[in-house]
Formats: C-alpha cells, sequence, structure tokens
C-alpha cells in the first residue's frame, strides 16, 4: 500500500476544531488505503518557550486523542517523534543542504519571530521546516519498482514547508542519487484553513488565538456552546457566503459543512431568514456530536497510561526499523564510513 505520513505538535491541553479539519479527520480516513506514519512531533515543541513537564503531559494527551479520533494503532504507526533519534540525525544531513537565504524565507519562521524579536527567537525555530522535511522523508517508500506516490495530510499552512521538502529531496537526489520520493502535499477542499472565532480573517492557532477565538476538541459542552454563540459575525442576519464582507459567517458554514457532509449551499437554503441564532445553536450541537465522543474516548485513554506507553513503544520499534533502513542508505550516500 502506498505510505502516508503526517505530524502533529503537542503544544496545547487538546488539539483544536482547525488541526482536526484541516488534517487529523483526514490520517483517520486515509489508513483504509494507506500505510500510516503519525508523528508526535515533540521535538518540534521544544523550538518555543515551554515547561517540561507540560510537554511530557501534552504529548501522552496528543496520543490519546489520536487514538481516540480513530487512529488504529493496529493499522498504523504512532509514535513520538524523540522516540526515533534518527530524525534529528537526517535533520542535520538536510540542514547542510539547506541555505540560509532559503530557510530565512519561510513565511511561519518570519511571522513567529518578529512576533518574538531576535533574541527570543531560537535557532530551532529557524531549522524547524528542515527537521520537519526529516521526519517525512525518513518514510519515503522504497526507491525503485513500487509505490512512486507519498501524501502528507496537512493544512493550507504546511504548504510552504512541504515545498521545502520536495526541494530537498530533489537537490539530495540530484546530489547523491535517487533516495527520496518527493512527498505531496495532501490539503482538504473546504477546511484546509479553519479560521478564529473572534477574528475571522486570522487562522484558528494555538500560538495566537484568545481562547475564545478557538474550539477545543476536549473542551466541556457548556463553554464550548457559549463560544460558538458568541462567535464574531456581522450587523447582518442572512447566513450566506461572503469571504470578503461575511469572514465569520463563511468560516462557520465552512465548518458547517465540513461536519454535517452538507454543501454550503445547502445550508443557506436551510437557514435561508433564520438569522444566526439558530443555524449558531445547531452548529454547536454538530461540533459536540463530533467532539464528544472523543472526548470521553481520550479521558479512558489516559486512565491507563501503562497501555498507552505499549502503544507508543510498539509504534516507535516500527518507525524505527524504518527509519533506520533510511538512515543507513542516507550515511553510505553522504559519505560516512560504515562502523561495519
Ligand atoms: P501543527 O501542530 O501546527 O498543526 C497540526 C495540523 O493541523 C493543521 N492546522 C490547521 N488546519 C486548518 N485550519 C487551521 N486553523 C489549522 N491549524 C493547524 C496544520 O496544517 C497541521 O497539518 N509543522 C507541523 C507539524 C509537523 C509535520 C511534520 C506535519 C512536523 N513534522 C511532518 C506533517 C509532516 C505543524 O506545525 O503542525
Amino acid at each position: 500500500a502506498p505510505r502516508v505520513l503526517s505530524g502533529i505538535q503537542p503544544t496545547a491541553d487538546s488539539f483544536h476544531l482547525g488541526n482536526y479539519l484541516g488534517a487529523l479527520r483526514q490520517w483517520v480516513a486515509l489508513q483504509d488505503s494507506h500505510e500510516a506514519f503519525y508523528c508526535v512531533v515533540d521535538l518540534h515543541a521544544i523550538t518555543v518557550k515551554y515547561e517540561a513537564e507540560a510537554l511530557r503531559r501534552r504529548s501522552k494527551v496528543s496520543a490519546a486523542q489520536l487514538l481516540a479520533m480513530g487512529v488504529d494503532p493496529e493499522r498504523s504507526t504512532l509514535f513520538l517523534q524523540s522516540h526515533v533519534p534518527e530524525h534529528a540525525e537526517l535533520a542535520w544531513v538536510l540542514g547542510c543542504l539547506t541555505g540560509f537565504g532559503e530557510a530565512g524565507r519561510m513565511t511561519q519562521f518570519k511571522d513567529k519571530s518578529s512576533k518574538q524579536g531576535a533574541d527570543a527567537t531560537t535557532v530551532g525555530l529557524f531549522t524547524y521546516p528542515i527537521l520537519q522535511a526529516a521526519d517525512i522523508l525518513l518514510y519515503t517508500p522504497t526507491p525503485g519498482p513500487g509505490e512512486r506516490v507519498f501524501h502528507v495530510p496537512v493544512g493550507e499552512d504546511q504548504r510552504q514547508h512541504l515545498e521545502l521538502t520536495r526541494t530537498l529531496a530533489q537537490r539530495f537526489n540530484h546530489r547523491f542519487g535517487d533516495t527520496f520520493v518527493a512527498p505531496e502535499a495532501y490539503i482538504p477542499q473546504g477546511a484546509a484553513k479553519i479560521t478564529d472565532l473572534q477574528e475571522p480573517t486570522a487562522k484558528m492557532s494555538k500560538s495566537a488565538s484568545s481562547p475564545q477565538g478557538i474550539i477545543d476538541v476536549l473542551e466541556e459542552p457548556g463553554p464550548m456552546r457559549k463560544k460558538i454563540m458568541r462567535a464574531v459575525t456581522d450587523t447582518g442576519s442572512e447566513v450566506t457566503f461572503d469571504e470578503e464582507n461575511k469572514a465569520g459567517v463563511s468560516n462557520l458554514l465552512r465548518i458547517f459543512a465540513a461536519l454535517d457532509g452538507s454543501s454550503i449551499e445547502d445550508l443557506e437554503r436551510r437557514y435561508e431568514g433564520s438569522g444566526y441564532g439558530q443555524f449558531k445553536k445547531d452548529l454547536a450541537e454538530a461540533v459536540l456530536d463530533t467532539f464528544g465522543p472523543i472526548r470521553e474516548r481520550t479521558q479512558k485513554l489516559l486512565d491507563d497510561e501503562a497501555e498507552l506507553e505499549r502503544i507508543l513503544a510498539r509504534g516507535a520499534e516500527r518507525a524505527s526499523a524504518v527509519a533506520a533502513g533510511t538512515m543507513d542508505v542516507v550515511r553510505e550516500r553522504v559519505g560516512f564510513v560504515g562502523r561495519g
């Protein structure tokens, strides 16, 4: 079967609706047709300010949420990035193939570093996309006969990092011989960029949004309903899709359509003349129908930490087997002496 790989940072106590619709829902679906590798990228999470104990807790909660959403450890490989040291090792090699200016053109780095200032910005944040390229390319399908397609399910904001990954794969192949398959971003139609409920022109984001702007997967029903009812709309009352003049309503329509499978036109017709209130109420129920069961399952999984650790250990073992094979080839091709 063709392979997929993706990663998510354990930087909050809960994933949010943007993560779910932009990426995680596709992770679950792709398991039916692909051999999947899904990684909680804890090395990426230390590129910004953090607390060690919070990181440890969040890595476990992240893994539990992925399982609760339907990532199936029998069919797929779910693991923590820090359990597989080859990620950091390949990142070093790829970093030596990346131009300083090239890395400096990454817009996520420019956004984050301009908000923090140069001295608060770590070198790790600068090289972050190179580590991401390593995450992906370690699991590249074996070149030669067989699958040449390699998908990476992500939201719209990861497009540029995926382009860099492709460039580095091609550069390595050109210089050292065919080794990596250049991966393709697998970005969903419609829900690739979910925006902030309070600031509907900005991306819903763990680092930038206020709590009122984010819908957390693990949120309690009461506060969740309130947030949706208070989502910024506009002074009108028509539930119609108009990105330019009605960014808030358009975002809610996109979310609703993605969750309930209706088209945006269907929803416009369903809520014609009924105002924003009923629309938001129904949207809140749709969100709760999806996240309620995930929240309960996550809680259960966290109650049995030993089992969670067993699942992650098995995932690390399977991921290591693939990563070690790729690194053997890489070390040889770049000119390192074998250990014999
Ligand atoms: P991260 O942890 O920020 O986000 C995880 C996934 O959620 C998507 N996403 C969104 N999609 C739609 N609307 C939003 N508002 C929204 N916010 C986040 C992201 O696009 C992502 O798919 N660099 C990656 C993590 C990473 C990775 C990888 C991904 C590390 N290594 C290898 C793929 C492959 C990141 O920061 O995701």
